[in-house]
């Protein structure tokens, strides 16, 4: 594969900023996804900032797992077998904290006729050890103890997961989250944190109306989706059907969106997709830095049935998205690997901050003017 396809039109600059690493889960290529535990090791590789889903329980608590159901991480079918709804899954905002803690946590699974196997094979081991679902309380307050105790300021991105489904639930776990956050004194562009969603309507209803409720002022990050996942879905006739996100891609969607975001978070395949075989660079980034939008795209993960073969390696990969595409930061499962790398790019006097610092790119990878 030649590196060099399609790089001119779209190509980097002289110099390229430190990209921000976020851990995607915590260290979640190490330990189960979203555990205080995956969370305290991604802490020590030093990431920017530590990600945390939310999803919320029967009883209003944030609980901080990627899904709104609990049958991929948990023993929930075990302890509660009575308890799935007639789809079949058994849904967080169904349970109350006290029983959400009665449960296990695993690596993720999948179900299949066979039973379950490793959704990762070569991580963590199911059903290993012992873990928990947290509360966002529970996290902020590990985080910010260990900023106390080692001195690091490790920041947070929290999202919040399918607000659509949670209104359609008769919750509003925007305004919970917000005002949790602003309790941990998250209010301010001067606190480390983006705050995401997948959801336009729900982030244009932060900036306008909640933010300026609460006296709040958050980085927003929109994340966009393939319409085809369901991120969102829209009731239409008492029919659910999928949120179309074609527009953010399509001419004047990144306008549109940095009239109320301070940055994007695309899939990493909207950056760089792979067609016929060979790895071509769009324009978004470009187009979003005219728009002066951040650009944080997911998720880089390390295991090697994760790579496509075009690109090789989780090294190229990086190479391509840090110096060749010029994204502001990027989600990862391997955080140590990610800032290994960004590591080696940078020059030994730069230093680890959360900040980023201009560096510049070695010749053999200078493209631009
Ligand atoms: O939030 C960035 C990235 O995490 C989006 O994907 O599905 O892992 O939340 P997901
Ligand atoms: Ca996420």
């Amino acid at each position: 594969m030649s590196l060099g396809a399609n790089a001119a039109a779209t190509g980097p600059e002289a110099s390229v900023k430190r990209p921000i690493v976020i851990a995607h889960r915590g260290a979640s290529g190490y330990l189960p996804e979203h555990t205080l535990e995956a969370k305290a090791l991604a802490y020590a590789m030093r990431p920017d900032y530590i990600e945390q889903d939310l999803v919320l329980s029967k009883d209003d608590r944030l609980i901080v797992m990627h899904d709104i159901h609990l049958d991929y991480t948990t023993d929930v079918a075990s302890v509660f077998p009575e308890r799935a709804r007639t789809d079949g899954h058994y849904y967080t905002i169904d349970f109350t904290l006290e029983e959400l803690k009665r449960l296990r946590v695993s690596e993720a699974f999948v179900t299949g006729v066979d039973g379950a196997s490793a959704k990762y094979p070569n991580r963590f081991p199911l059903w290993k050890s012992h873990f928990q679902l947290s509360t966002l309380e529970e996290e902020l307050e590990l985080i910010q103890g260990l900023n106390r105790t080692l001195g690091y300021d490790v920041g947070i991105y929290p999202e919040i997961k399918k607000p659509w489904f949670h209104h359609r639930e008769g919750k509003d776990i925007t305004a919970l989250a917000l005002a949790k956050l602003k309790q941990f004194g998250y209010s301010g562009r001067d606190q480390k944190i983006y705050l995401q969603c997948f959801d336009a309507e729900e982030l244009q209803r932060i900036r306008r109306e909640l933010m300026p409720q609460l006296d709040m002022d958050l980085a927003l990050v929109q994340l966009i989706a393939d319409t085809e996942w369901g991120e969102k879905q829209i009731e239409s006739d008492g029919e659910l059907s999928n949120y179309n996100y074609d527009w953010m891609l399509e001419p004047g969607g990144i306008e549109r969106i940095a009239g109320y975001a301070d940055g994007i978070g695309p899939w990493f395949g909207m950056l760089a997709p792979i067609e016929e075989g060979q790895l071509q660079i769009t324009d978004l980034v470009q187009r979003a830095h005219r728009q002066h939008l951040q650009v944080h795209p997911y998720t880089f993960r390390a295991d090697p049935d994760q790579i496509p073969a075009e690109i090789g390696s989780f090294e190229q990969l990086l190479h391509i998205a840090v110096q060749r595409i010029g994204v502001d930061g990027l989600f990862t499962d391997h955080p140590d690997k990610a800032l290994a790398y960004i590591s080696r790019m940078t020059e030994p006097e730069t230093k680890h901050s959360g900040s980023p610092a201009q560096v510049p790119l070695d010749n053999e990878q200078v493209t631009g003017p």
